[in-house]
């Protein structure tokens, strides 16, 4: 059995670590003739992966839609399921729920029209968005539409809210003197994600609301739109989900995994889901839009059955610790970025790793693959299954790496994780060659860091926080699974549009990627080498590679920063009796124990598997010992007490989301006592939470 792969990397791989002890011995047994393999796994693995491979594996599935609950996305299911089994799994099994889904009235569409005087419908919006050549004859497109829109044909005078961010509808109510009750609203998409301004909308007493992508979000200057270039035309229209789940999975099972037995709340009573019609449309008919308009809403909500692919790769000395690397099939459309950039991406790791299973090799812990389902509808396929697992992930999951969209610009790296993953993602980084134009032979890192430094020190490229909108959620904000994501990004400085132009609409194609964003695939191929090392170096590494200190630093940051925002409050601190100190001191704590528990970790004897189990295990756990099993405020499913979503937008991340939320807007609540007796709460919450994580690095006796 293999006992290589230790994190020394290139230095050390022509040594044969052995971890020799006691009952140990049997698993570190080198079998002949394979030494090469053993040595090598670290080089091997990422030589193996190819850019043509990922090419034809994202030709292959972008041939056709593949909508959660549909059979085409069964299908692919089977045919991933089938792959995963060829290139060596040792499973590869699909595991299904029965979620709530939401489509369109195939005989009633969906549409808004202006109104006359007599009522009559003078002007309607488009039925559906222009297919792209070349998929003329292609069935089974749905239309633009927001997925869990309420029914209805609101009639109202319309209202511009801008993005309809919390600030865009305190400035319409506060400054502007402008009230939203009975209206329909009009938002642009962008900024925030979209079931916020519906949220927003609702408290607003709108009683519909149209989401429109507006030129100034969705168009870069200068660039033609598809198909001569990579801007969004007239006609496409953003779909997506609207619902405010705050990380409850399946709306009618919320907590519980959507299984035949299940309890099911009613629809009517589903979490998150709206009480307003939504739709979204292009940008030709938002300009035509005006004054008093109709809506035409009749999507409707039917409990569909999913499928997620799951494969394992065993490992061969500690089984029972899982590394997982997952990322969602299903697609609006054809998803040409928006999976299957990722979805491709998966193949090919996994392709990899089977090869290097074929040859004799396995990881050190389990590798869990999977292809989830139903993400689009609200991460549903990847909350059931962390859901349906939750005991089992707690007590054995080392850290979760996400495979959506492997690029949404062709510029620089993005990445998006604990800062428990910080060193590994630098190490790693600076081990791949850089796929950029003019940087031929500098690393990853050299080009990330030149083109993206951190706000904070730019001395290191930027990192940011996890937010949420992306299947790592219930992984990381629930269960406090170590967790990241990578991908190729757009130039934060110069490109001010939102997502990438095409996002979520019929012009996401096979021919987008390889004619606009990644003609030779190499960035994909880039980011399959990180995702890939990531997985290789947490599942094989002796020691696993997770760097607390990174923590304290981060946690330092954080706690300065809320601060700040509290002293903008300065005259109200002192009066309310409201300290930060127990919160200093924790992360003074933290930090002391952090460096305390590294200075042991480098002493550890590696040839004693207990004494390094031990350590794994407390390294393992830091995460977790962020989670309160009580959750934020409202958010019960929302646990880590140093991120979470932000409460105004689901795709940004928040620190210490606790003292935040409670400090938001908090001149003008009217019980002033009230509110910052909860800010002292918070405080104390997060106090607690960050010593108790000290406690968990101290020396175990
Ligand atoms: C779709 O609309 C038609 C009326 O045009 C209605 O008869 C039918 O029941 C609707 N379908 C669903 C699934 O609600
Ligand atoms: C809009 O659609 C309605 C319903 O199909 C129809 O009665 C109306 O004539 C249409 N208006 C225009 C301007 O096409
Ligand atoms: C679509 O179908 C028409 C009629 O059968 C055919 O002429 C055309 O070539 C088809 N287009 C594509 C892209 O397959
Ligand atoms: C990259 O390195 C190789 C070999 O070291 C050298 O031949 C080549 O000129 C370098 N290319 C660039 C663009 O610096
Ligand atoms: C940035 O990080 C480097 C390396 O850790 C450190 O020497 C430097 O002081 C930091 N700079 C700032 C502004 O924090
Ligand atoms: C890809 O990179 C080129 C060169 O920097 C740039 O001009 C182009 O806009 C990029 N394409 C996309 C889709 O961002
Ligand atoms: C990163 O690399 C340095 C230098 O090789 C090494 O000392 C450190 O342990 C590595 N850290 C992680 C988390 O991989
Ligand atoms: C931090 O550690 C010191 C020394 O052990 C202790 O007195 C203090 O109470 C700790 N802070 C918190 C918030 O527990
Ligand atoms: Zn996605």
């Amino acid at each position: 059995r293999s006992c290589a792969g230790d994190r020394l990397g290139f230095l050390l791989s022509n040594k044969l670590f052995k971890c020799v002890s006691g009952w140990f011995t049997k698993l570190i047994e080198k079998p002949p003739n394979s030494s090469d393999v053993y040595q090598n796994v670290r080089q091997k693995l990422v030589a193996e992966m190819k850019a043509e491979n990922i090419k034809q594996f994202l030709r292959s599935f972008t041939k056709l839609p593949h909508l959660a609950g549909t059979e085409q996305n069964l299908l692919l299911a089977k045919q991933i399921q089938g792959q995963w089994k060829e290139f060596g799994l040792d499973s590869a099994e699909l595991v299904h729920y029965d979620v709530l889904l939401s489509y369109p009235n195939e005989t009633q569409p969906n549409y808004i029209s202006i109104i006359d005087d007599q009522g009559n419908e003078i002007f309607n919006t488009s039925l559906f968005e222009p297919p792209p050549r070349g998929y003329e004859n292609v069935t089974h497109i749905l239309p633009p539409y927001n997925a869990f829109s309420a029914q209805g044909v609101p009639e109202a005078d319309l209202v511009y809210v801008n993005y309809g961010r919390t600030e865009d509808f305190f400035k319409l109510e506060r400054e502007m003197g402008i009230n939203c009750i009975g209206k329909i609203v009009i938002a642009r998409y962008g900024k925030i994600f979209r079931g916020n301004k519906v949220k927003n909308a609702i408290l607003a007493g709108a009683q519909g609301i149209i989401l429109y992508s507006d030129p100034a979000d969705y168009c870069a200057p200068g660039v033609d739109a598809y198909p001569d270039g990579w801007n969004l035309p007239g006609g496409g229209a953003q779909r997506g989900n609207v619902l405010n789940l705050n990380g409850a999975g399946d709306p009618l099972t919320p907590g519980y995994p959507a299984k035949e037995y299940t309890f099911r709340y009613k629809v009517n009573e589903g979490v998150g889901i709206p009480k307003i019609p939504v739709h979204p449309i292009g940008y030709h008919d938002a300009e035509v839009l005006l004054r008093k308009v109709r809506m035409h809403v009749h999507t409707n909500n039917k409990i569909t059955r999913i499928y997620n692919v799951i494969g394992i790769l065993r490992g061969a000395v500690e089984p029972d610790r899982y590394v997982i690397l997952g990322g969602h099939r299903d697609s609006w459309v054809f998803g040409g970025i928006d999976p299957t950039t990722g979805a491709a991406v998966l193949q090919e790791v996994v392709r990899s790793f089977g090869k290097m299973k074929k040859e004799g090799w396995r990881p050190k812990r389990t590798i869990i693959f999977a292809s989830w389902d139903a993400e689009e509808f609200g991460l549903l396929g990847s909350t059931e299954w962390a859901e349906e697992n939750a005991r089992i992930l707690q007590e054995r999951a080392v850290a979760y790496i996400n495979t959506d969209s492997s690029i949404e610009g062709n510029y620089t790296l993005r990445v998006d994780c604990t800062p428990l993953l910080y060193k590994l993602v630098y190490n790693l980084t600076k081990e791949i060659l850089s796929p950029d134009e003019g940087y031929e032979n500098k690393s990853l890192y050299d080009s990330w860091l030149e083109k993206d430094p951190a706000t904070e020190n730019n001395s290191y490229p930027r990192i940011n926080k996890l937010g949420s909108g992306s299947d790592f959620e219930a992984y990381f904000q629930r269960l406090g699974i170590v967790s990241g994501r990578v991908r190729y990004t757009k130039n934060r400085k110069t490109d001010k549009f939102s997502n990438y132009p095409v996002y979520h609409t019929v012009y996401e194609t096979f021919e987008l990627v390889e004619k606009f964003y990644d003609p030779t695939f190499k960035k994909q191929l880039t980011i399959a080498q990180l995702r890939g090392k990531l997985v290789y170096e947490l599942a094989d590494s002796q020691v696993i590679p997770f760097d607390c200190r990174d923590y304290g630093e981060a946690l330092k940051g954080y706690s300065n920063r809320i601060y700040k925002l509290a002293k903008k409050h300065e005259e109200q601190l002192k009066p309310h009796k409201v300290s930060f100190d127990p919160l200093f001191s924790a992360v003074v704590n933290f930090s002391k124990a952090a460096a305390e528990f590294h200075r042991r970790l480098e002493q550890v004897d590696k040839k004693d598997p207990v004494a390094v189990r031990i350590m794994n295990d407390q390294l393992m756990f830091i995460e977790r010992a962020f989670i309160d099993p009580l959750g934020l405020p409202g958010r019960k499913f929302y646990r880590h007490v140093i991120f979470a979503p932000s409460s105004h937008n689901k795709y940004a991340g928040e620190s210490f989301p606790g003292i935040y939320d409670a400090m938001f807007d908090i001149e003008s609540k009217a019980d002033q006592h009230a509110a910052w007796e909860e800010v002292k709460r918070q405080i104390s919450i997060a106090a607690f939470t960050v010593q108790a994580a000290a406690g968990t690095l101290k020396e175990v006796a």
